[in-house]
């Protein structure tokens, strides 16, 4: 299969552990909507699951074990909670436990919080450290604002479903750009730095 055919691999990281957590309905749908798109296919990597330690360690079998997973994918999407504007510190910790596998890859991101902000500051912050990891934010995201409002207790859909769909459409695609992108690019010339 020519390589622009080969199903981009999607990594997505749920970057919440608190044990009453609203990620699993925000996963449940953007799941749902990923599973329209033939061009993609994802592990979800959910950090409660994953029990990495609480500072980087080499050494641990939990990250021996989570580095394969985001070494293995194309591209990633971050499911972010903010957390008193900024992102989570278990998703620091995740991108911390690895270096060179998040190399020329793209990000995308599908943030929330309860605020009106929908996650954007945490997404904003999230944009400075992947530079730094030498990956690349994709420009649009999807947010929820007040996200009570879009997810209640029974989680089940966004309310407003054909906006959040649009949304995490246009990101994707976006997300795809690069990862072929990208893909092509380091298939004729490996990226160094
Ligand atoms: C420590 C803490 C700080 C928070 N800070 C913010 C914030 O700055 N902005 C916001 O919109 N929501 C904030 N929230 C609300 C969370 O975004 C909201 O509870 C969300 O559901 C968290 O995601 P989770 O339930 O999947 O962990 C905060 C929640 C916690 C626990």
């Amino acid at each position: 299969m020519a390589a622009d055919r080969e199903p981009i691999r999607l990594a997505v990281i749920v970057g919440s552990a608190r044990p009453e957590r609203l990620a699993p309905h925000v996963v449940s749908w953007f799941t749902g909507h990923l599973a329209q798109r033939p061009d993609m296919v994802a592990d979800v990597v959910d950090l409660l699951d994953a029990r990495l330690p609480p500072s980087p360690d080499e050494e641990s079998p939990e990250v021996a074990a989570y580095r394969p997973r985001i070494g293995a994918a194309d591209a990633y999407v971050m499911v972010a909670p903010e957390y008193n504007h900024s992102f989570s510190g278990v998703l620091k910790t995740a991108i911390d436990c690895c270096t060179t596998e998040w190399r020329a890859k793209p990000v995308g991101f599908v943030s929330y919080g309860l605020s009106r902000g929908g996650g954007v500051r945490a997404v904003e912050h999230l944009r400075q450290v992947l530079a730094e990891l030498h990956a690349v934010g994709v420009r649009d995201a999807v947010c929820f604002p007040s996200v009570l409002d879009h997810f209640g207790d029974d989680g089940g859909f966004p309310r407003d479903r054909a906006g959040a769909d649009l949304a995490a459409k246009v990101m994707l695609d976006q997300l795809a750009w690069w990862a072929l992108a990208l893909r092509e690019a380091k298939a004729r010339r490996p990226y160094t730095s």
